[in-house]
């Protein structure tokens, strides 16, 4: 009886332990290797050419393609080494019910030619519902060579270069344990997507023009936590059609902050509803958390936005709200901003006006809160400010800078 229970307790010890089986893997067709019910498909079986200045593109398209049809639970294994890649586009919808993975141990390099990305994305997803990419690997897209490229600073219409990842009605999809550097573009762009949790990321690209962090557009329900990102622009933008979206435990800087919009660019942007952004850290960035809207727009709102326990070093200007923002349009912005709160918040500022509301004189700010505020200016100099117009605020507990 005791032997018998001996070997039961072996076999499920086996079952549960990757070492049992590590040689036990079969070959389940082209490319793919069965362990512990899940199925691998390695990039290197497709012929990806780690180290090598040729293209794996159309590798890791057809391991995608093959995990993708596959009808059970299937990985995408991207074992360390370089591969050079341009466009490369992930189509589903997939086959499996359970999330794909994609292992990424490797580094991916852009190839530095802006011909090679004729979509928004370097690395797009489109479509996909169940994903999970993790695994501790790179994802560089040489920006350097391209930046040159960028003319967003004189050329308000400027093309965008594209975005390292790119979410396009994506579902279900958690990016855990990767490092983001140097976007052409944005690092990440997640848009017409639902249920996207993201963290324990690394996003590094403290020179490049226009590389936000993660910017966030026509989603609903994404959450992006316990994160570093320095970048030459906003760290997590939120742009319009955002709903119920959570940033929590960034550290940001240098950047220019944790920014909602731009919005109302274009005509008819859907609302953003929902937006907390709590326990952040930002560290000498240009602004601090920021709504910015721009003049002339067609209406639409932004409303139920908490921001909570952020803590500012040597911010430049820390609280903004500018409904001015990227043109000397006189017509005002028809954003409406509404049910703002800002709920302790402390740290310095290296310029006087701590804190600007500059609301729409069409659609004045509504219902905007400010609860426990501390900031102190690093040098003594001058008095700390706030100046604010079309905005009534209601302030409770600790205040300084002083009201308007
Ligand atoms: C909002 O997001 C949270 C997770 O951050 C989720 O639990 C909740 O269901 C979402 N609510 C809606 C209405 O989508
Ligand atoms: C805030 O974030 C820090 C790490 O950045 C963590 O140690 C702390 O527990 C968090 N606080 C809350 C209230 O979540």
């Amino acid at each position: 009886m005791a032997m018998r229970t001996n070997v039961i307790v072996v076999l499920i010890l086996c079952s549960a332990l990757a070492s049992c089986d590590a040689a036990g893997g079969q070959q389940a067709g082209h490319g793919s290797l069965v362990e512990r019910g899940v199925t691998t498909f390695n990039v290197l079986s497709f012929g990806a050419k780690p180290g090598k200045q040729e293209e794996s593109t159309e590798a890791f398209i057809k391991a995608w393609r093959a995990a993708c049809d596959f009808n059970g639970n299937a990985r995408v294994l991207i074992p360390p080494g370089v591969y050079k890649l341009s466009e490369t586009i992930f189509q589903g919808p997939c086959k499996s019910k359970t999330p794909i993975t994609v292992l990424l141990q490797g580094t991916l390099q852009a190839v530095s030619d802006i011909s090679a990305y004729p979509g928004k994305g370097w690395i797009s997803l489109d479509e996909v519902d169940g994903l999970i990419l993790t695994g501790g690997g790179t994802i560089d897209g040489q920006g350097q060579a391209v930046w040159p490229y960028n003319d967003c600073k004189t050329n308000p219409d400027c093309a965008h270069l594209p975005a390292s990842l790119y979410f396009t009605k994506v579902k279900n999809a958690k990016i855990k344990s990767i490092h983001l550097m140097n976007s052409m573009g944005f690092h990440m762009h997640v848009t017409w997507s639902y249920l996207i949790r993201l963290h324990s990321l690394k996003i590094t690209s403290p020179d490049g023009p226009n590389t936000d962090g993660l910017h966030i557009s026509k989603s609903n329900t994404v959450k992006v936590s316990r994160s570093v990102i320095q970048t030459g622009d906003d760290c997590v933008s939120v742009g319009q059609g955002s709903t119920n979206i959570t940033i929590n435990q960034i550290t940001c800087g240098p950047g220019h902050g944790i920014s909602v919009g731009s919005l109302g660019k274009l005509p008819n942007e859907q609302d953003v509803q929902g937006l907390i952004v709590k326990n952040c850290t930002l560290l000498g960035t240009t602004n601090g958390i920021r709504i910015k809207t721009y003049p002339a727009s067609g209406p639409s709102r932004a409303s139920g936005i908490l921001f909570k326990d952020i803590i500012m070093y040597n911010v430049k200007n820390p609280i903004v709200i500018d409904q001015n923002y990227g043109s000397d349009s006189s017509k005002p912005s028809l954003v409406r901003i509404s049910d703002v709160v800002y709920q302790n918040i402390k740290g310095t500022t290296i310029s006087p006006v701590a804190i600007s509301l500059l609301c729409s004189s069409q659609v004045p700010c509504n219902n905007v809160h400010f609860h426990n505020i501390n900031l102190q200016l690093t040098s003594n100099i001058q008095k700390l400010s706030s100046t604010c117009s079309n905005v009534k605020v209601q302030y409770t507990g600790l205040q300084n800078p002083p009201p308007c």
